[in-house]
């Protein structure tokens, strides 16, 4: 099903089974991979797990990290979209490296924290993002969430970004 919420360049949808190939092309860039969790590209089984649960997501919820397609081609690029988080969602994106550095990421995360404050409901958005990833950080401030606290994961530091539905957007 396609999601109401497409933009100018991007359009999104629930995942398909032939999704995981061009998915995990992306998945297994270790470029792309550096600061997702612990830096490692994914093997075919992690990126099946994360469709399959992204699948899942979106029966109980409504919603996941979402395909991210490009409409001039109809390729798949990425993904955006959201896990659930305590107080409201976590958003997040990941985009394959030929297409970084257009803009892409940002428009794609607008349309999304729009739908999930609009559509889903959310009253609180977070991000996380490890500290040496600046081009995402970059994109967490011009969706205009704010630091709130640092902490560890897999030996790695993030910081904790958020926006409540009541922000300036
Ligand atoms: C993070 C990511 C999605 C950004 O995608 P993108 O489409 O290139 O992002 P945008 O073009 O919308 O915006 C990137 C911004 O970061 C800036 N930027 C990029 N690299 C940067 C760097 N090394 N230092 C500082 N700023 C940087 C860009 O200039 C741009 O800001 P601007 O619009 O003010 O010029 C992409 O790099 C990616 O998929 N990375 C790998 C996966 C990942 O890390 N996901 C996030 C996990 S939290």
């Amino acid at each position: 099903m396609t999601l109401p919420l497409d933009t100018e360049r991007l359009m999104f949808r629930d995942w398909y089974a032939s999704d995981l190939e061009p998915f995990h092309s992306i998945c297994s860039d270790p470029s792309v991979m550096q600061f997702v969790g612990d830096g490692e590209p994914w093997s075919l089984e992690l990126t099946e797990q994360f469709v399959a649960r992204a699948r899942e997501m979106s029966q109980t919820f409504g919603y996941c990290q979402w395909p991210v397609i490009h409409k001039a081609g109809s390729a798949l690029i990425g993904f955006c979209g959201f896990v659930p988080a305590s107080g409201g969602a976590e958003i997040g994106w990941r985009l394959a490296k030929e297409y970084w550095g257009r803009g892409l990421a940002t428009e794609a995360a607008r349309a999304v924290l729009k739908h999930g404050f609009e559509t889903l409901g959310f009253q609180r958005i977070i991000a996380t993002v490890q500290v040496p990833n600046l081009a995402s950080i970059r994109v967490v401030e011009k969706l205009g969430l704010k630091p709130e606290s640092r902490f560890h994961r897999n030996g790695r530091e993030l910081i904790l970004f958020s926006i409540d539905t009541d922000n300036d957007r």
